[in-house]
């Protein structure tokens, strides 16, 4: 019977949709009964992708993959440092890759990406807020569990995104997406339709550094991560601070980020080597607290590859083993949610154990936006960080439902 299915479905042309709305024309290869997937194939920009596609129709999971470019700052245009990252638009981004042929000639090798949304240069941190995280903050009020990453090379803009832009050293931090966020919470938490709810908002701030957890919010207090036998991943003495205003959560922000550069040597190569997450729950006004959703937005630490570290030092190579691994952790946790596979697995690092509640479940939202630099200096970075993220965007299409009703006909 399945092989009968598999041959009246190979060749047959189906629509897949993206999890942003969009949707591609696309032919069936093969056909998965057992785990109700079917592999697809199309073209899209001259490129031919290919993927396993669930046809499962109960799926409410949301992922959303985007790019941002920064502009080249004034040292790369001084060193005459050339754009090789340019964004032409409908999600797409191009690589100018230089390489060089056999007889030495040098050419650009282009290379052609698709995502969700890609921002340019020019993009402010109010926009990329719009299409990124805006529309979790509202899912955390039909409960969700949303999460934003910030994702790429030390330097590429994640602090800038997240945190808010920079004027030379100083951080304007209401006008990053954690606090346009906590601005939109409290916007909606005064809307009737949620008001009746009776929800109350309460903000954690932490920081994970070689795989241990530091208060931001308690005076870097370190803390113990453990799960108990229900498997409910617990931070044992998180301040959680209950909060009434948006101006009170920038006012977090802006004692949680200088206490996580405060004290070190070298501030920033510090903050690049940790991740650190920002939490707004929202809780119930019963007398467990009970928690309705919650919003965690990360600016991950730096990227780089273990290969760029000059340095042979011991510790040096610790957290960079470390980073690699959490980094590859929450590639595979988000892959796993993308094919809605029921094993995530969530144990390979502290970040993923921290945001268990973000991979499981049927309301599991994510947007992960992957920041670039734009010089030629940074052009392996910035392939590394695309390929990454489109390791993901790679695993989260979904036969639409036309297809499915074709798809569950033949299958009786
Ligand atoms: N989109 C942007 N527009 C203007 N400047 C930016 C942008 N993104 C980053 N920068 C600047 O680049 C520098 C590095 O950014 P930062 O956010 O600290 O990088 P990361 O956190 O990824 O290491 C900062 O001085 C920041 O102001
Ligand atoms: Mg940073």
């Amino acid at each position: 019977m399945e092989a009968s299915l598999s041959r009246l479905l190979t060749g047959l042309s189906v629509h897949i949709s993206r999890s942003d709305g969009r949707v591609h024309l696309a032919t069936v290869k093969s056909v998965d009964g057992v785990k109700s997937t079917i592999m697809v194939e199309w073209h899209e920009r001259d490129i031919c992708r290919g993927k396993e596609v669930s046809s499962s129709k109960n799926s409410t999971l949301s992922i959303c993959v985007c790019v941002r470019k920064r502009p080249l700052n004034k040292q790369e245009v001084n060193k005459k440092e050339i754009d090789v990252v340019s964004v032409p638009g409908k999600g797409a981004v191009l690589v100018h890759e230089p390489k060089q042929k056999v007889d030495l000639t040098k050419y650009l090798d282009n290379q052609v990406f698709q995502f969700d949304y890609c921002f340019d240069e020019t993009s402010t941190n109010d926009l990329v807020y719009r299409f990124t995280a805006k529309p979790l903050v509202q899912s955390i009020f039909e409960g969700a569990m949303a999460t934003c990453f910030a994702y790429g090379q030390t330097g590429s803009g994640k602090t800038h995104t997240m945190g808010g832009d920079f004027t030379g050293k100083l951080q304007n931090s209401s006008k990053g997406i954690y606090a346009l966020a906590a601005q939109d919470v409290f916007a909606l938490l005064s809307q009737r339709r949620y008001a009746s709810l009776d929800l109350c908002p309460y903000v954690s701030f932490f920081e994970i550094y070689n795989g241990k957890v530091y208060d931001l919010l308690n005076k870097k207090a370190k803390l113990r991560v453990l799960e108990d036998d229900r498997q409910q991943v617990q931070v044992v003495g998180l301040q959680e601070e209950y909060v009434s205003s948006a101006e009170e959560v920038i006012k977090m922000i802006e004692m949680g980020s200088t206490c996580r550069t405060s004290g070190q040597t070298s501030a920033n190569a510090n903050s690049s080597r940790s991740h650190a997450v920002l939490q707004i729950a929202l809780r119930c006004s019963d007398r467990a607290k009970t928690l309705h959703g919650k919003f965690s937005l990360v600016d991950l630490a730096g990227n780089e590859r273990g290969t760029d570290v000059s340095c042979n030092d011991r510790s040096t190579l610790v957290e960079t083993a470390e980073i690699n691994r959490s980094l590859l952790a929450l590639k595979e946790c988000i892959r796993s949610l993308g094919r809605n596979s029921d094993h995530i697995p969530f144990r390979m690092s502290t970040l993923t154990k921290v945001l268990r509640d973000s991979f499981i479940g049927e309301k599991s939202r994510t947007c992960m936006i992957a920041m670039v630099s734009p010089g030629m200096a940074s052009c392996d970075y910035t392939m590394n960080t695309l390929r990454y993220a489109d390791s993901m965007y790679d695993a989260i299409s979904q036969v639409s439902e036309l297809e499915e009703k074709v798809y569950s006909e033949l299958q009786v």
